[in-house]
């Protein structure tokens, strides 16, 4: 059982999408979960412990709705090709070589420290195929304290022959033998979530044994949909018979519903998927980074935000460059403003309280009642030292998150998971 104990502060959080709430006061904690805000602390609560956080910033946990662990060793290289060719003469090599279990324990190790050092507090995690490499990773992230749904890939089609699953029926072997293993594991905090890793590396036979996974374990899933435009070209000559790209998930029963489902980028949606990502409430990872980096196009964020889309904000490390929510923040306003400009003028661009809300708020909610201070919520809360970027003016509260996004200069001094203080 977690201690009672309050946080003292600037309390900051996004109650509504633009919306921003400052205060000055005490974050309770209670079994692990947000008790209340209070001006001046209550009498039932005289006694408990309290950290006085100074003049910090106290920011819920972020989520990070999309990003590959294994990707993060070649993280801010790679830059010069779009997403099939970069796959093909950078990813699959690196990603393969998470088979030896020593290169995933040390490279693993790198990964978890690192992301521990961020904002984020839960995140969604494509692993590789490789079953006792996925294990490492949800270990060493259970041991660190953070949430997360964490991935073991599905391959078994267009992929090299050292990193394919070769056969749907070694594929759905594999990934039983997995689920079976979690199970046996008990993480903490740490899920399992099926992972195929986008249409054209999973047969339809595979795609249709993941479907019934998910049903007989009730695991969610992640993947990509509607990143660049010969993916989706290629989608639709290897699939004749799809209605749409994402009906090749919807097909399976792999795309919302009694499936919770994250998608990647949905940067070219038709509307009939549009329709399908509203009613079945899957959850849109947009990533700014890597949309710039991976050149695929840019997503209408702002639009989905908007019209009530279940969305969030992914790091997509290593299409994107940083695993620093802050500054994915920032690449979310950048991004909405050459959409506007180039794109569609009709679609305003995000503005920095919104992408505060996809960080915290929008993307927490795949992960439950996760990323505001409203009494029920999990206790997930970063104390953020931004001494770095002062100067002799003066700023508001969100100009100071504004700063850590634009400027970089923020320090993670604490962070609380579910109560639990992870660093
Ligand atoms: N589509 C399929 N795999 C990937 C990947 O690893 N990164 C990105 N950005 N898109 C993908
Ligand atoms: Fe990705």
């Amino acid at each position: 059982m977690n201690e009672t104990f309050a946080l003292r502060g600037l309390i900051i959080d996004t109650p509504d999408i633009g919306a921003v709430r400052a205060r000055q006061g005490f974050l309770v904690c209670e079994d692990g979960k947000v008790a209340g805000f209070f001006g001046a602390l209550p009498g039932r609560y005289a006694g408990i412990p309290v950290a006085d956080c100074g003049e910090h910033l106290i920011l819920p946990g972020m989520s990070d709705l999309h990003l590959h662990a294994p990707q993060y060793s070649y993280c801010g290289t790679a830059m010069d090709l779009q997403l099939i060719d970069w796959l093909e003469r950078y990813t699959y090599p690196e990603e393969a070589r998470f088979a030896d279990p020593e290169h995933a324990r040390a490279y693993y190790a790198v990964f978890t420290r690192d992301l521990l050092h961020t904002a984020t507090t839960r995140a969604a995690i494509f692993a590789t195929l490789h079953t006792d490499a996925t294990l490492e990773l949800m270990r060493q992230l259970d041991q660190s304290g953070l949430g997360a749904f964490v991935g073991k890939l599905s391959m078994d089609r267009n992929c090299p022959k050292d990193y394919s699953e070769h056969t749907p029926e070694n594929g759905e072997a594999e990934t039983r033998r997995w689920l079976e293993a979690c199970r046996e594991a008990g993480f903490a905090r740490v899920h399992p979530i099926l992972t195929p890793r986008f249409t054209p590396s999973v047969s339809d036979a595979y795609m249709e044994k993941l479907g019934q996974l998910a049903r007989e374990y009730g695991v969610p899933m992640q993947s990509h949909l509607s990143e660049s435009l010969s993916e989706i070209e290629w989608v639709k000559s290897l699939c004749p018979d799809a209605k749409t790209y994402a009906d090749t998930y919807a097909r399976c029963g792999l795309f919302g519903g009694d499936c919770p489902t994250i998608m990647a980028h949905c940067i070219y949606c038709p509307e009939e998927e549009n329709r399908m990502m509203k009613d079945g409430h899957v959850f849109i990872a947009h990533c700014p980074t890597s949309n710039e980096n991976v050149i695929a196009g840019i997503a209408p964020a702002a639009r989905y935000l908007r019209q009530g889309y279940e969305i969030g904000l992914g790091s997509d490390v290593a299409g994107g460059h940083t695993l620093d929510l802050f500054a994915v923040m920032a690449a979310a306003v950048q991004v909405s403003k050459l959409r506007w400009c180039c794109v569609d003028p009709g679609e305003k661009p995000l503005t920095l309280p919104e992408a505060l809300y996809m960080a915290t708020a929008g993307g927490g909610r795949f992960f439950g009642k996760v990323g505001l201070f409203e009494p029920g919520y999990a206790f997930d809360a970063v104390v953020i030292d931004d001494s770095a970027n002062r100067n002799l003016r003066v700023f508001s509260p969100m100009e100071r998150i504004e700063r850590c996004a634009y400027l970089g200069g923020a320090k993670v001094a604490a962070k609380f998971v579910d109560g639990r203080k992870v660093l």
